[in-house]
């Protein structure tokens, strides 16, 4: 029997941040640190000792007493100093001073999240991407403030501005998704691509319940998880939210919590395989959307962040607009991509727009999305698919198997 639609969801509200910390990066990429003894350094790796706050000309640390002098050292780029000492590339003190950028930062410190992320299993960063990348991520998907616009079909989106791979490389994500599954080696498991989900018709299939990559719980698809992984986490989702989440407007539902259960939805709650049947939303309304389930509400810019464990389904949009959205999900090198990463990897480096990204994102793009085959050796081959193979093999039914 057909149940009534009643988007009864609870609504958690992650609000606008008043406030963000600054991160100062260095030409080539890195990021300017101090440590408890307040000396100053350059580091990859992301800790609270990154976090900085901008005072008129001055940048205080987060977490200690330095206090940084900026002056104008070129277009977008400061010289720093202490006590009239200039920090060089290496943000010591000495003789070369060498210009840093301010650059957009949490609005909590990392630690915060992480805490946040390991007794949930999720986490929000709210409005984390600067209003720049905002703008041009919605430019691409033509919604928002470009919503009269039609997409560039022309050439791949994530050619079309440096804001999409700099969102890949977003350092504050990239370390919680390998702090939460307990290794550095993790990739993309697929190419970023922002979706644009469009008003509701009343009629269309929609999602159903379903736990991510590559758990698959839920869904019909071959080579899904098939036991609890306990303590082993296989895959963290990053959705970004390009446009405003409301539940209005379609932000994702969850069981916010249900990745300790280690099991899928329940069936009653109406899972993806079958909301995928011809006829079963007019015969069966939509997935469950009581009270139980959770909508996670967050602003332009935001990173949603969890154990791809987690029951999910998309959301229903409801009103008049699109709402556009990034799914990212990052897995362990040990996990088979989801699908094959060198075709957008390589149309990147080709491409001009990839010289907007500093020597670090142009790093850590390629560790997130050159899958490699592991060994006792270390990485061997690039990982991509065949094209005459996969044309000329059938494919075969999932049931002989
Ligand atoms: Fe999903």
């Amino acid at each position: 029997m057909k149940g009534v639609d009643i988007f009864e969801e609870r609504t958690v509200c992650v609000p606008q941040p008043t406030s963000h910390y600054a991160m100062v990066v260095g030409v080539d990429g890195r990021f300017l640190g101090s440590d408890d003894d307040g000396e100053t350094y350059v580091a990859e790796t992301i800790s609270d000792n990154l976090m900085w706050r901008v005072r008129g000309e001055r940048l205080e640390h987060a977490q200690t007493s330095v206090v940084l002098e900026m002056s104008t050292a070129e277009a977008g780029r400061f010289q720093l100093s202490v006590d009239g000492i200039p920090l060089d590339a290496d943000g010591r003190r000495g003789p070369n001073g060498s210009p840093y950028s301010i650059v957009h930062g949490p609005e909590r410190l990392p630690s915060e999240y992480l805490q946040h992320l390991t007794e949930n299993g999720w986490v929000c960063l709210a409005a984390t991407l600067s209003p720049e990348i905002i703008d041009s991520l919605q430019r691409i998907a033509c919604t928002d403030g470009y919503a009269d616009q039609s997409p560039d079909r022309s050439q791949r989106q994530i050619c079309q501005n440096s804001a999409l791979a700099k969102t890949a490389v977003e350092p504050i994500s990239v370390w919680l998704a390998r702090q939460y599954m307990q290794t550095d080696d993790i990739r993309l498991a697929h190419s970023p691509g922002i979706g644009v989900m469009t008003p509701d018709d009343g009629q269309r299939v929609v999602q159903g319940w379903h736990s991510d990559y590559p758990y698959h719980w839920g869904i019909n698809a071959a080579g899904k998880v098939p036991t609890p992984s306990g303590k082993t986490v296989m895959g963290v989702q990053r959705i970004v939210c390009v446009s405003e989440f409301t539940k209005y407007r379609g932000a994702t539902a969850f069981k916010l919590g249900s990745h300790a259960l280690d099991h899928g939805p329940p069936e009653e709650w109406g899972v993806a395989r079958d909301a995928y049947q011809p006829g079963h939303r007019a015969a069966n309304g939509l997935p469950y959307n009581g009270p139980d389930a959770d909508v996670i509400e967050a602003p332009p810019g935001s990173m949603i962040l969890f154990d791809t464990r987690t029951w999910h389904r998309a959301g229903i949009n409801r009103s008049d607009q699109n709402r556009a959205a990034i799914l990212m999900d990052m897995t362990p090198a040990y996990i088979v991509p989801y699908s094959d990463t060198t075709g957008d990897y390589r149309a990147l480096v080709e491409n001009a727009v990839y010289d907007e990204l500093n020597e670090r994102e142009q790093h850590e793009f390629q560790r997130l999305m050159i899958h490699r085959f592991l060994g006792p050796a270390g990485p061997q081959s690039v990982i991509g698919t065949d094209q005459e193979l996969t044309a000329n093999i059938p494919l075969t039914d999932r049931t002989s198997y």
